[in-house]
């Protein structure tokens, strides 16, 4: 943690769905690592529209300025698929990312030892993965202008605008080009074509700088090449040192309640929250090589076809961390 600083605050926004389930279990990690950080806790999603009426109130966006960095779980429930747009859970996440201007979505996958047969992808093709992607997460659809009008023949049009200003396109590539640092070779692709290139030879691919849009589609191909979503951690980053980290997958209602959500992106997501917001790179390296060594070790829940729950493969996390 940095150095004779003051203790860093984070905020736990648990969620919808297998949030909280999956949330747990980094709060087991946090505790094990005894790290000095502030935890502070406010509702967001579904489980916040429920109890104010709206899915990111004010409280939790309030608390949210004031941390030094956001956990969050995930957001989504299907009992408000019929409310109107503005106030779906997804709004929140959406809200979030605007409001403290998260522009920089850090999306890292790799292929870790022992998954090589997970993937859907050829083993030998599988184990060359190593790729950050990194996502623009203030604008294109996500925030254009978007609506319905008559076309001149009488028709109703839908249209959702992708654009990007200059000075957005600088500044997301300013974020790749520093990953890619220092010895930076260059080529662009059209998205049709990195997502076949993504599974026809992902080893070709250090740093992927793309849209907001793309950038959603290409991460959950890229998890499909690593074995499961529920490997996918990332970091959402502003200009200063703030930053919300999540899994990439999304609330699972369909698996929620059930103790066999996968909680390893969720505790990776707190390996770059430490990283990148705590400047504690050993306690992330300490995290992400205890995940590295339980995968390594066989253990596996039933997104990759094993029979470990969720609580049991944080308790093998927080054993590795011991061990
Ligand atoms: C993600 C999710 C979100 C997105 C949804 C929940 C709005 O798919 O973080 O990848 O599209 O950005
Ligand atoms: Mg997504």
């Amino acid at each position: 943690m940095r150095e004779g600083g003051p203790e860093l605050k984070i905020l736990l926004l648990a969620g919808d769905g297998i949030g909280p389930e999956i949330m747990a279990e980094a709060e087991k990690i946090l505790a094990a690592l005894a790290l000095p950080v502030t935890l502070d806790r406010a509702l967001v999603g579904g489980a916040a529209y429920a109890a104010t009426g709206h899915p990111l109130p004010p409280e939790t966006l309030a608390k949210a300025k004031v941390a030094d960095a956001i956990l969050f779980g995930a957001v989504g429930d299907p009992r408000f698929d019929a409310v109107e747009r503005h106030l779906r859970p997804e709004q929140a996440i959406l809200g979030l990312r605007s409001e403290l201007g998260l522009f920089a979505n850090l999306r890292p996958a790799k292929l870790f030892a022992g998954l090589e047969d997970s993937s859907a992808l050829r083993p030998e093709v599988a184990s060359a993965i190593d790729l950050l992607i990194v996502r623009e997460l203030n604008g294109d659809v996500y925030f254009g202008e978007k609506g319905m009008r008559t076309t001149a023949t009488g028709e109703r049009e839908g249209y959702d605008i992708m654009a990007y200003s200059e000075s957005e396109v600088r500044r997301i590539a300013h974020v790749a080009f520093r990953a890619a640092h220092p010895d930076v070779e260059l080529s662009h692709m059209y998205v049709d074509n990195a997502a076949m290139q993504l599974v026809r030879n992902p080893g070709q691919f250090d740093v992927v700088v793309t849209g907001n849009l793309f950038g959603d589609i290409l991460s959950d191909q890229a998890s499909m090449c690593v074995g499961s979503i529920g490997l996918l951690a990332s970091a959402s980053l502003s200009e200063g040192r703030q930053g919300l980290y999540e899994p990439i997958h999304g609330s699972a209602p369909d698996i929620a309640g059930k103790g066999i959500a996968n909680p390893l992106a969720m505790i990776l997501s707190l390996a770059m929250l430490l990283r990148h917001s705590g400047g504690d790179e050993a306690s992330a390296a300490r995290i992400e090589s205890a995940v590295a060594k339980i995968l390594a070790d066989g253990c596996r829940g039933a997104d990759l076809g094993g029979s470990m729950g969720t609580a049991a493969l944080g308790d093998a996390v927080v054993a590795a961390l011991n061990g």
